[in-house]
Formats: structure tokens, sequence, C-alpha cells
């Protein structure tokens, strides 16, 4: 049985801070962001805005009635969530009308969160064809002002809908994942900001995806041949290219050329939007999807996944006959080009406008925000969400 992404959407929030100003404001070349580590801009999450809103968002725009009754499985992948016991993915469930005789779920592991709910939505579909499951990454990566990885922060989520006979692209079971217990990036319960050890957290990258090549290649016999594109998980757009860096003189010329301008495709969202963490390894297929039209049905993704601390995995999809149908390429156009830019003041602003830690009441007005689902306060210990 043919199994995979059926659907996928993507939400950003609707304010960003343009990466040149942030350099400039820092005192640093700006051409160390947009070159150097290959960020033009930084999507920032409003106060109305977390990762069940903007998941809940993301989905919003793909599901249809018929998703709505077959959907019986939910899982939100996350590392920004808002509560240590309920899962974000129940309120999701509601927010969006699903059918009640479903299950809601929230998974961790670092960005690679999604990749786990996309696997065991596949086993599930595997048993039950009939069903749908809705796998939803959503992020807000934050590292704090002035510091090393403020460049590489973002905010955003990932809808994808996992069935039987997908319209977008099959997704095979070669899986080849790898787990390793380093500290390269983490976040204590108690932090608001991640820790990271930047440049370690590089070369665990990098060490992953070549182990992982390494025994996919033995394992399956494939070769960069076989492949239309590769996609990577992108903490910032630089990162993939330097593990692909690593294995791409494997390929004959031609090959080489089609998969770096098949990378460059597939990084122009996150170039402009930042780190999604579980989010953005779908965001770099969507974009590729988006913004490369000579990708044709059967064409072969590459995907490597990786989340900190660690767990890797690459596995490929086949695109089906009518995947283009299925892409959201003047949705997703609109809906970077209509954000606002905040100018450095505005969001150091922001950033530091917290929601309240001591249980108290708070408000937020609904209308400073376009996004369709927000959060309207805190009551009684209970976020509030509202869709308009
Ligand atoms: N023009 C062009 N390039 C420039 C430049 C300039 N003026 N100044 C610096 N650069 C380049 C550097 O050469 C380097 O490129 P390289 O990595 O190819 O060598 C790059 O810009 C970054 O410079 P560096 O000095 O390494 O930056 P940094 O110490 O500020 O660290 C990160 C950058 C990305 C490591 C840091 O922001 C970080 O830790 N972010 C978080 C990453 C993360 O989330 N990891 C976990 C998830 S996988």
């Amino acid at each position: 049985m043919k199994i995979g992404i059926d659907k996928i959407g993507f939400y950003t929030p609707s304010f960003y801070v343009d990466m040149t100003e942030l350099a400039e404001a820092r005192n640093i070349d700006p051409n160390k962001f947009t070159i150097g580590i290959g960020q033009d801009k930084m999507a920032f999450a409003p106060i109305s805005q977390d990762s069940v809103t903007m998941g809940a968002n993301a989905a919003l725009q793909i599901l249809n009635e018929e998703d709505l009754k077959k959907i019986d499985l939910v899982i939100l992948a996350t590392e920004s969530g808002i509560d240590e016991s309920k899962a974000g993915a129940v309120y999701i469930h509601r927010l969006l009308g699903i059918q009640p005789f479903s299950r809601a779920i929230e998974i961790k592991e670092a960005c690679y969160g999604a990749t786990a709910g996309i696997n065991l939505a596949k086993d599930y579909v595997a048993k039950h064809p009939e069903s749908k499951v809705l796998v939803i990454g959503s992020d807000i990566a934050r590292y704090g002002l002035e510091t090393g990885g403020e460049a590489t922060q973002g905010a955003g989520a990932v809808a994808m809908v996992i069935s039987a006979n997908p319209r977008c692209i099959t997704l095979e079971d070669d899986n080849v994942f790898y787990t390793e217990d380093i500290m390269d990036f983490w976040r204590p319960v108690y932090s608001e900001y991640a820790c990271v050890e930047g440049k370690y957290s590089t070369e665990q990258y990098i060490h992953f995806f070549q182990t992982i090549w390494e025994k996919y290649r033995e394992k399956f016999g494939k070769k960069l041949d076989d492949f239309a594109a590769i996609c990577f998980h992108l903490p910032y757009t630089k990162m993939g290219k330097k593990a692909l860096d690593t294995i791409i003189e494997t390929a004959p010329s031609d090959v080489q050329e089609r998969l770096l301008e098949n990378y460059r495709l597939s990084t122009l969202y996150s170039r402009s939007v930042g780190n999604i963490y579980t989010g953005s390894l779908y965001l770099s297929f969507i974009s590729l999807l988006e913004n490369q039209a000579n990708l044709q049905a059967n064409d072969k993704i590459g995907f490597f996944s990786y989340g900190s601390g660690a767990v890797g995995e690459f596995f490929h999809g086949t695109l089906q006959p009518d995947f283009k149908k299925y892409i959201r390429t003047e949705e997703h156009a609109e809906l970077l080009a209509n954000r606002t830019k905040l100018s450095i003041s505005d969001y150091e602003t922001k950033f530091k406008q917290q929601l309240p830690k001591d249980g108290s009441t708070f408000e937020i007005d609904p209308s400073s925000d376009p996004a369709p689902i927000v959060l309207t306060g805190i009551q009684d210990h209970k976020r509030q969400y509202i869709k308009k």
C-alpha cells in the first residue's frame, strides 16, 4: 500500500525582522547573516501566537470537511510546548473541528519530532487504511536578544495529512535512523531560551548526516544520482549545504548541479522565515515543490531529519502524478508578502513581552493579529484560544 503526504501547508506569523537591520543594530557585517549563515528575514511570533495557534493555523488552510471526518489521530510535534501535561494537539483538535473519536498527542525530540510523528502516522495508516492522520510541527525558536543564536531564531508551523494513496508524495520504507546522547542543543524546563553549542551542533549535524548516508547507501544501494533533490532540516540555510557538500563530489557534475540548485530552491522559504525547528525539514520540501517547476511525477526526494540531543534519519519519497494540484504557491507567497516588518526596537520591545508566569489573568486583543486562530489570554491558568 502506498502511504505518504496527501496534503501539506505552512503558517508563519505576521511579523518579521530584516536580517541586515538586525546585523547593523548588533554592529555585525550584514554579510555574515545573509551570506555566512544564509538568512534574509526572521519570522517573529506576537504574544497572540504559540505552538498551538500556529499549528492550527497551518492545518486550517489544508483541511476540508472530508479530512475533518476521516482524521482520527492528531500528532503535534513541538519543542515549544505550552503545558507539561496536556497535549497541544487536544486544543488543535477542537479549534479545527475534527470528529471526536480521535487520538490527540504531543511528541518531542527537538527538531526531529515531526519525522517521528510521520513514521507513527505511516504505521497507523498501514493498519487503518481508511483513516487519515494530521501531523503538525510547530515551534518558536528563541535564543534571546544579543546572543550568538539570535540570528537563527524564527517561528512557524507545517501541517501534513498522512494517508493511504497520497496525492502529493509517497514515503518509502527505506528509513535509516541513528541516535547518540549528546548535548549540542537543549532547553531545561526552567528556561525560556535554548542552550546551544553552535559549533559543536554543526559538527554533529554533519557527523549524523555522513554516518546515516553511509549506512543508507550500504543498506539500499542508492546513489546521489537517484535523487531529484534532497531536503534538509535547516536551523539556518547554510547548514544543510555544509552537510551536502561533504558527499556531493561522489556524483557526476550534472547531478551535482541539479542537487545544488534544488538545495537552493528548497531553502528559499527558510531564508525568509528562519528556524521553525520541527517543521523546518518539511518547510524545505514545500519550498522545493513551490519553486522548482521542473519537478515531475516519480521524482525521488531525499529527506534528512535531525533533532539535537540527538536523533537523525534519512528516507525518501516519490512524487505522485498530480502533486502540482496540491501545492499552494500563491497562498504562501501572499502569507510571506503580507507580513509587517518590525523595527529592531519594536522587535526588542515585543521580544520582552511575555505571558505572565505567576498564574495571573492576562488579556490579549485578538484584533492585533490577522491570523484566524489566536490566543486571547490566560484565565484561571488556562490558555484561551479562539477561531475568529
Ligand atoms: N561575510 C560573509 N560570511 C561571514 C562573515 C562576513 N562578513 N562573517 C562571518 N561569516 C561566516 C563565517 O565564516 C561562518 O561561515 P562558515 O560556517 O561557513 O565558516 C558563518 O558566517 C558564521 O560565522 P560564525 O563566526 O561561525 O558565527 P557564530 O559564532 O555567530 O555562530 C551559529 C553561528 C549559526 C553557529 C550560531 O548562530 C548558532 O549557534 N545558532 C544556533 C544553531 C542551532 O540552532 N543549532 C541546533 C539545531 S541543529
